[in-house]
């Protein structure tokens, strides 16, 4: 594997995601519970892409650091952006009345996570899984 590519546009999109996200990670080494907590991660960010953006992609990229293979997951959209990251990020904090757990829970659960977003550009989110 090099790169994947996933369209998310609707819920079928975020499953797409979600499956080709632990599909991948096999080839990678990963294996067990953090399949599961990668596949989270990788809902929780798809769900908001389309839930704030309409639309996006996600990307998969093989990765390799220290002798040690991982997963890099990079989540793009065109949507409304995010003005206050460090806000995004607090537990709890939601504009949409959820439970403002996608983005905090998404860092926690992945051993990488980066965010940058443009207010009227859109979002990006970079995370990582490692192999142990
Ligand atoms: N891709 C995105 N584009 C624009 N805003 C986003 C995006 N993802 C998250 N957000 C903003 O960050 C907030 C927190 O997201 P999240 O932690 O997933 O909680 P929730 O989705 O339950 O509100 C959202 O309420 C929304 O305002
Ligand atoms: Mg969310």
């Amino acid at each position: 594997m090099d790169v994947e590519l996933i369209i998310v546009a609707s819920d079928a999109g975020v499953m797409n995601a979600r499956q080709k996200g632990r599909e991948l990670a096999t080839t990678v080494g990963i294996s067990g519970s953090d399949l599961t907590l990668m596949a989270t991660a990788i809902s929780e960010i798809a769900r908001n892409i389309v839930q704030y953006a309409g639309q996006g992609e996600i990307e998969f990229h093989s990765v390799v650091r220290g002798g040690k293979r991982g997963l890099m997951i990079i989540a793009r959209d065109r949507g409304p952006g995010i003005a206050d990251i460090a806000q995004a990020m607090q537990d709890g904090f939601s504009t949409s009345r959820g439970m403002g757990l996608g983005l905090p829970g998404a860092r926690r659960l992945m051993d990488d996570f980066k965010i940058v977003s443009e207010v009227g550009k859109g979002t990006t989110i970079l995370m990582v899984k490692w192999e142990h």
